[in-house]
């Protein structure tokens, strides 16, 4: 057991340095191999995780609220709309009586700001569960994913199409922390924006932006993509529209590696942003992906409580 101070918030990929971005995982990996020896690990016995959904969620809510339970404790649901948020009380407000209940809080909304508010004022550990900046819990249980079928994702050539999303962003955190390259195509009218610039900046030239599909996924070892519509957008349309020559369909991923993977963080609209044959193809592991938000998120959550081995 670690010490717990300072608290450990699970904010970005770009918090961590390697080596405990590699504890976590290796937590995570640990995790996931006990239960399925039937073991469950009582790490946070009788702990209690709020979680705050601003926006709606399936992944998230439900492998954060198992989680939890495989690892001894509880979780409290709870919607932005029906707290006093929805009446004004200021998040840091929300922050500091939390913290005299329960033990740590997950929470999904959309400004990074208010995240970064909540956990400046918490007094216990605050979990990233996406932000339009950012979704960190996301990107490691795709990396669970890549290294459990290919190994190492420091050696990896990853692919980006679509649009410049928070997905998209804390991919270009993992890839600036662990190594290996990137490549990034979006239209010009969906592209990274100035924050985003800078992240791809501090990558150091292992991110590169390139504007035809195509080229970007030429020999990649995974081709990622997300909605064309993240929550919070509203020109949907003209997203549609202007992002139609970036869908992944087979022919894009035959112009990768021949033993390239395919992620999509989920839900998925088939037809727009992939084709059905690419999501279920023998290439596409989306449902182990989806499958690893609730190991990986067992190592974050080991690792907030103070866990740095088990
Ligand atoms: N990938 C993901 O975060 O899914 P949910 O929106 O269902 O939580
Ligand atoms: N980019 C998507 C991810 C959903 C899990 C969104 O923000 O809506």
């Amino acid at each position: 057991m670690a010490s717990t101070s300072p608290i450990r918030h699970f904010l970005d990929i770009k918090q961590f340095d390697a080596a405990t971005l590699r504890r976590i995982l290796d937590m995570s990996v640990r995790l996931k191999k006990l239960l399925g020896e039937g073991e469950r690990p009582a790490l946070l016995k009788d702990r209690v995780l709020a979680m705050i959904f601003e926006r709606e969620s399936t992944r998230t809510r439900v492998s954060f609220d198992v989680g939890m339970r495989q690892l001894g404790g509880e979780t409290i649901m709870l919607t932005g709309k029906e707290m006093q948020l929805s009446r004004e009380e200021t998040l840091a407000d929300t922050a500091r009586v939390m913290s005299r209940y329960v033990d740590a809080i997950m929470i999904r909304i959309l400004s990074h700001d208010d995240l970064l508010e909540l956990a400046g004022a918490a007094s216990v550990p605050v979990i990233n569960g996406l932000t339009r900046v950012s979704h960190p819990c996301q990107i490691l249980a795709d990396i669970q994913t890549f290294e459990e079928h290919r190994g190492p994702i420091g050696e990896a050539k990853v692919a980006w199409v679509g649009d410049a999303n928070n997905v998209m962003t804390s991919w270009v955190h993992a890839v600036t922390t662990f190594g290996g390259t990137m490549t990034i195509s979006t239209p010009k009218e969906y592209g990274p924006d100035q924050g985003m610039l800078s992240d791809i900046a501090d990558a150091g030239g292992r991110v590169e932006l390139i504007d035809d599909p195509r080229a970007a996924v030429e020999g990649a070892d995974l081709v990622i993509t997300d909605t064309w519509v993240s929550m919070g957008d509203s020109d949907v349309n003209e997203r549609r529209r202007i992002l139609k020559p970036y869908r992944v369909d087979k022919s894009l991923m035959n112009l990768a590696a021949k033993k390239a993977l395919f992620m999509h963080c989920l839900p998925a609209h088939r037809g727009d942003e992939v084709t059905s044959d690419v999501m279920d193809g023998p290439q596409s592991v989306v449902f182990d992906e989806a499958e690893n938000r609730l190991h990986a998120q067992k190592g974050v959550l080991a690792w907030c409580f103070g866990w740095d081995e088990i």
